[in-house]
């Protein structure tokens, strides 16, 4: 066993003369054909001399790397390519000029002087110029391309600190460079720039929409999104080992972060571990859990990905369950970690339910638009139905109400619900505070009820959808809005009320822009006749539930 050097270059504002004699050490040792592990913004790599094919070898030795899987040399810039390069597009300048340093990964046609032992004997080579001030500084001073895949033993999930690599390295390479935590989490980003058009051969910390947007169509390899057969080989040697796999068995659950966690439940045993979004972690209490970060943080959940993979390797579990986040964005790279983790092994929670959250004013046509969802075979989950059935069964709630409204309670335990709505309807405050009460105690409760939803069609009818924070639970929410004059006439009509009091109720509510800005679309009844506005609402509605199960159907793999 060697002695591994541990060079400490986390903080780079202290002793600059110390600073810099690290960097050169590291950078004499990578010059004279050793192995230096280097922080980069992704993953740790493993680095050698990319020209120095006895360097080369010794990284697949301490890796254990399949001889068939080619490296990545690691420049300091675009002006490092014709070195390496040759029949460069055009593009690639363009791809360098946006993206470099940072996450991709360009391949382009190999030149002579880069050794087979780095290209694993291919015509092409892949180059990415990586976005740490410590990695580059040493590149720089090597004066040599760095070949360096991730510093992990092969199999076992990327290393993201330099303590992960010391587990998997310690005493089979002369030094580890630590440059603190990495920041992006996930690999580059792998553009093949040698076909037309340009091919993904892997997702990394680079989205395939930031590069789509630059240059347009990308095509992404198969090997991406799903298991590959018998006599399939992927364009990226390495996309074919099935990695960073923990020793328990993966399942990976897609789907609507509400459903993925209600399908995760159904399914693990007591001895399951969990890998979730922050926000299930409490369904799991008991198992052994580790948090990916909020369902809608994709940076935190890429920085977090392996860390989660990698911690199951020390526990007992018989079983993984990983909830997966969509293809958008890092999304597609997180999900692609997960799932090669699981040998693809996929399970899609209910990509055929469908929630919608409906909200406006009173008299704008909320009614309307339930019977239109209700004519498509959808269900209503009626919130003020809910609430009274609380109110007739908590006494946490009771108690909680009668003690900010005392008397609203009759002798016989029944609510006077007219004695309350003169109570709320005109004070805004005390609206507020009747709200907040409800809220508390009704939230929670119609979570666990949407949660155990099966496939199918529902709304949710509630005044109070946006403020209590139901429209998370919605795949939409829909504002239903209407012209004041033809709500005041309506209320009149169907209440059977003056139109003081009509103008007095509406006027208590929030106005049309409130529900309009907050909601997701807006469904806007300035029919006369309620026919009209049902066969709008009814067309509405069907094309709304066609995108979202197609959306859903595309982001489950
Ligand atoms: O972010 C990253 O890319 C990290 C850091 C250290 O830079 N490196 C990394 O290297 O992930 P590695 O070796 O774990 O993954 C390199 C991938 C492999 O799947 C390999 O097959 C593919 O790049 N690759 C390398 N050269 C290639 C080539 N000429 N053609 C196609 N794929 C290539
Ligand atoms: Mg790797």
């Amino acid at each position: 066993m060697m002695q591994t050097i541990y060079y400490d270059l986390r903080d780079t504002k202290g002793q600059q003369k110390e600073i810099e004699d690290k960097i050169s050490a590291a950078a004499r040792i990578l010059r004279e054909g050793g192995l230096v592990a280097i922080p980069t913004e992704t993953v740790y790599g493993l680095g050698a001399n990319g020209l120095d094919s006895r360097a080369v070898q010794r990284i697949f030795e301490a890796k254990g790397r399949p001889q068939d899987n080619p490296l990545i040399l690691h420049v300091t810039g675009a002006q490092w390519l014709p070195r390496y390069c040759r029949d460069i597009p055009p593009i690639a300048y363009v791809l360098a000029r946006k993206f470099w340093p940072g996450p991709l990964t360009m391949i382009l046609k190999r030149s002579s002087i880069v050794p087979d032992a780095t290209t694993a004997g291919l015509d092409t080579v892949a180059v990415r110029c990586p976005n740490h001030p410590v990695t580059l500084s040493i590149i720089r001073e090597a004066g040599v391309p760095i070949a360096a895949p991730s510093a992990n033993t092969s199999g076992r999930p990327s290393c993201t600190t330099a303590q992960d690599v010391l587990e998997d390295m310690d005493g089979k390479i002369e030094g580890v460079v630590d440059g603190g935590p990495c920041t992006v989490g996930v690999e580059s980003t792998i553009l093949d720039l040698t076909c037309q058009p340009p091919r993904m051969l892997r997702p990394g910390g680079l989205p395939l929409e930031d590069l789509e947007r630059l240059i347009g169509h990308v095509d992404v390899d198969k090997a991406v999104t799903a298991p590959l057969g018998e006599n399939e080989r992927p364009k990226a040697p390495g996309m074919k080992y099935r990695h960073y796999a923990p020793k328990a068995p993966v399942t990976v659950v897609t789907g609507a972060p509400e459903a993925s966690a209600r399908e995760i439940q159904r399914r693990a045993g007591p001895e399951a571990g969990i890998i979730c979004f922050d926000e299930f972690a409490h369904l799991f209490a008991g198992r052994e859990v580790h948090t990916l970060g909020p369902s809608a943080d994709k940076l935190t959940q890429a920085q977090r990905v392996f860390d989660a993979l990698r911690t199951f390797d020390g526990s007992g579990v018989r079983e993984i369950f990983a909830q997966c986040p969509d293809n958008r964005g890092l999304g597609l790279a997180i999900g692609n970690r997960l799932k090669k983790a699981a040998g693809f092994h996929v399970v899609e929670a209910d990509s055929q339910r469908v929630v919608l959250g409906i909200t406006g004013g009173t008299g704008a046509g909320k009614t309307s638009a339930l019977d239109a969802i209700r004519a498509l075979g959808g269900q209503v989950i009626d919130c003020d139905a809910a609430y009274h059935e609380m109110l007739a069964h908590n006494d946490q709630l009771r108690n909680a109400i009668n003690e900010k409204f005392p008397g609203v309670f009759r002798a016989d335990g029944s609510l006077d619900r007219q004695k309350l709505g003169r109570e709320v309807f005109a004070k805004k405050d005390r609206l507020d505070q009747l709200n907040a009460i409800v809220s508390r105690f009704l939230v929670p409760e119609l979570e666990q009820r949407i949660r155990d939803l099966s496939d199918g069609l529902y709304a949710i009818d509630a005044i109070n959808l946006l403020e209590s924070g139901l429209d998370r639970l919605c795949d939409r929410t829909i504002a239903v809005t209407a012209p004041v004059e033809l709500r005041v006439r309506r209320v009149m009509a169907r209440d059977g009320i003056t139109e003081e009091y009509a103008r007095l109720r509406i006027s208590a509510q929030k106005a049309d822009d409130y529900y309009r800005s907050k909601c997701d679309c807006e469904l806007t009844n300035a029919a006369d006749a309620p026919e009209v506005f049902r066969e709008e609402a009814l067309l509405f509605f069907q094309r709304m539930v066609e995108s979202i199960r197609e959306e859903k159907r595309h982001g489950a793999h």
